[in-house]
């Protein structure tokens, strides 16, 4: 197996090159076929965000855009009409524009949305007020999910005001608007093949990154350095961002869940939870690993240590299509409470612990999520008659039980203050079974003390420009 590292396999420049464009024009079919002809489907791109001035933050196209296209562009409209005469397949793309691209990099321009991304028309978005009303005229339903972008909304309903009052011509706007998100989400929430393959990739280099914080962990080391080791790990590998931002947490900083600061120096007695993955080609991994900053554990902290992994490796052993999600959350309360009771940090009756939600003290989120194209990925958790839903070959989900016992929590035994434990793998659900998608990323108490600290420092930045 590849190790990923200067791996030109990894280092696609697009994600059209990442995916066949067969890959989505079988997913533009099967989406039609579900919003039927006499329909139209419009979907727009993510707004630039300024930064400061005329500086803007990275760019991230949105999702549901990559999913059907691959398209990478902001301002851009797609629009989706089976049927239609002139290609079902309409794109609305910047323009090119020589001085605009000097400055900002190239673009596909309306030849290039045809060309490279098979586009049966394409304009300049300039000409949408133009060109959208005739593509929409005569169809029943539009779809479009209001309430993600405010202008276009206001832009939407304009012009079915203009369809139904129309001049010289009769009245001829779609009766009803509707929201493809659960069909399109639907779809996106069982992974093809191509995007199987794309996220064992993710997982692979998050893993690597993982290791080599482990291996560059030392007492003294700041929150932040072992952060830029993880990130330089994705870039290295051509990932393009990260998939969220990057969780360093050590000591107390653990028990806070969504810690983003990492500006803290690691101390000889911290265990440290670092919950950071890569976003490959816009797919993310997702995988949280905790180690003792000396490379070894205390007795007390190894034995909660053991208590989340042991949690943890047997919800994935129960995972099995048809499963429902909700039976695993239970599943994992149960356990945890279990091992709550036998760390003394909580007491009493395990049932009336549990109906009382006294183990959120410990464990206060869900065992896992949907995880694709965005972290906490689309589809619902419930089916339409309100069941759990169960799970399905092609599904991806983590799975991340955690303890976390704050510094301020004099209840708890004092070797265990100031402690977070997290262990979080990704997980594909297979026609029989599962597949560990994070399965290279060591998370045995041998494995991950035998790898703390092992590589050496990297250059003290004192020594870079050498003595004045
Ligand atoms: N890193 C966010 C999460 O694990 O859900
Ligand atoms: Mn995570
Ligand atoms: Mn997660």
């Amino acid at each position: 197996m590849s190790t990923g590292l200067f791996d030109t396999d990894f280092q696609t420049d697009t994600l059209m090159d990442a995916f066949d464009a067969d890959d989505f024009e079988a997913r533009r079919q099967t989406l039609m076929e579900k919003i039927g002809r006499g329909s139209a489907l419009v979907v727009t791109a993510n707004p630039v965000q300024t930064r400061s001035n005329d500086t803007h933050f990275p760019y991230r196209p949105a999702s549901d855009l990559l999913y059907l296209t691959g398209f990478e562009e902001p301002e851009t409209v797609l629009v989706l009409a089976p049927g239609r005469e002139d290609g079902a397949y309409v794109m609305f793309v910047q323009p090119r524009d020589e001085e605009a691209e000097r400055w900002s990099g190239r673009r596909p321009g309306p030849e290039g949305a045809e060309q490279q991304y098979g586009a049966d028309e394409a304009f300049s978005i300039e000409a949408i007020d133009e060109e959208l009303p005739d593509i929409l005229a005569e169809r029943e339903t539009l779809y479009y999910t209001f309430g993600r972008d405010e202008s276009f909304d206001e832009r939407i309903i304009d012009l079915l005001n203009a369809l139904r009052h129309r001049r010289n011509k009769p009245p001829a706007a779609p009766n009803s608007v509707d929201d493809a998100r659960d069909i399109l989400h639907d779809m996106r929430f069982q992974k093809r093949p191509e995007e199987r393959d794309l996220m064992r990739r993710a997982n692979q280099i998050t893993s690597e990154a993982h290791v080599l914080a482990m291996r560059h962990c030392r007492p003294g080391i700041q929150e932040y350095e072992l952060q830029s080791i993880l990130e330089f790990h994705f870039q290295r590998c051509g990932a393009n961002f990260t998939a969220y931002p990057s969780i360093v947490g050590s000591g107390d900083n653990a028990t806070c869940l969504h810690y983003t600061d990492n500006d803290d120096r690691i101390d000889e007695d911290d265990v440290v939870l670092v919950d950071a993955g890569c976003e490959l080609d816009y797919y993310a991994g997702d995988i949280t690993r905790t180690f003792p900053a000396s490379g070894s554990f205390t007795s007390a902290q190894r034995d909660v240590y053991q208590a989340v992994l042991d949690v943890q490796e047997r919800i994935i052993e129960s995972i099995e299509p048809g499963r429902p999600f909700e039976a695993l959350q239970e599943q994992t309360v149960e356990l945890i409470v279990e091992r709550l009771l036998d760390l003394e940090l909580l007491d009493g009756e395990a049932d009336a612990l549990i109906e009382d939600d006294a183990y959120k003290t410990y464990f206060p989120h869900k065992v896992g999520h949907w995880l694709g194209l965005d972290v906490h990925d689309v589809g619902p958790y419930y089916t339409e008659d309100g069941a759990s839903r169960p799970l399905e070959p092609g599904a991806v989900l983590t799975i991340e039980p955690g303890i976390y016992i704050p510094e301020s929590d004099e209840d708890a035994p004092s070797d265990m203050q100031g402690l977070g434990v997290r262990i979080e793998d990704d997980i594909l659900i297979a026609p029989d079974g599962y597949e560990n998608l994070s399965s290279r990323c060591p998370k045995s108490v041998d494995a991950i003390e035998s790898l703390v600290g092992t590589s050496a420092p990297l250059l003290e930045t004192d020594d870079i420009l050498g003595p004045q």
